[in-house]
């Protein structure tokens, strides 16, 4: 499943990343169950930086926030807005590739919102994504209805599952399809991928 894709450019991310956004798309109800003060998470492909924001709020300043993209223009919007908000010591900004995160980090928590539908292949993302994941933690994936087809989806989906991840949630997201995986415990490993699905 490899594609071609275009990645969104910064003026049309701020069409949805704007004030009312917290209101279709709040962080912590989003990923609340999920973080816990002091995490280290990923916001991969983070845009403008609207989860970046909120999960630096969520993890508080003993924590981290790595917000990564491609684009250099977001990553700059997204160090002055960090700055505005006091989080700059809390987000770190990071540019990848289209082929290699190029981070030498673990994380409890990811989040891949909106992006996943413009990466050439999934199935190699998700596989670098799974290496960084701690064990026990969570990968938060959402995608546009209006990009992406459901069945579409599904294929993304199945390409997660395809690395050793399960199936943990499939959460009601406005205006988009979701999913939430976790990477097993080691010592749960066998059970969790024996059963596929742990709520
Ligand atoms: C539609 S925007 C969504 C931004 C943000 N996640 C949000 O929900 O507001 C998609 C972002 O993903 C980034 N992106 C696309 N493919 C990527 C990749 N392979 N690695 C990192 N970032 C990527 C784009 O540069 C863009 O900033």
């Amino acid at each position: 499943m490899i594609r071609d894709l275009k990645v969104c450019p910064v003026w049309m991310a701020y069409i949805f990343d704007n004030p009312i956004r917290k209101y279709l798309h709040d962080p912590k109800e989003l990923f609340g169950k999920y973080i816990e003060v002091g995490m280290s998470v990923l916001d991969m492909g983070c845009g403008l930086g609207h989860f970046s924001l909120g999960l630096a709020d969520m993890v508080g300043l003993e924590g981290k926030v790595y917000a990564v993209d491609l684009q250099q223009d977001m990553l700059d919007q997204v160090k002055k807005r960090a700055l505005r908000k006091g989080f700059n010591k809390v987000i770190l900004t990071h540019k990848c590739s289209s082929n290699n995160i190029d981070l030498d980090h673990s994380f409890e928590f990811i989040n891949c919102f909106w992006m996943i539908h413009e990466t050439p292949d999934p199935l190699l993302l998700f596989h670098r994504l799974s290496e960084l994941m701690q064990p026990g933690g969570h990968l938060f994936l959402a995608d546009p209805k209006v990009h992406v087809a459901k069945r579409d989806f599904e294929k993304i989906v199945a390409s997660a599952l395809r690395q050793d991840l399960i199936l943990y949630a499939r959460p009601q997201v406005k205006l988009s399809y979701a999913a939430v995986f976790k990477k097993p415990l080691q010592d749960n490993l066998e059970m969790e991928t024996r059963y596929g699905f742990i709520q």
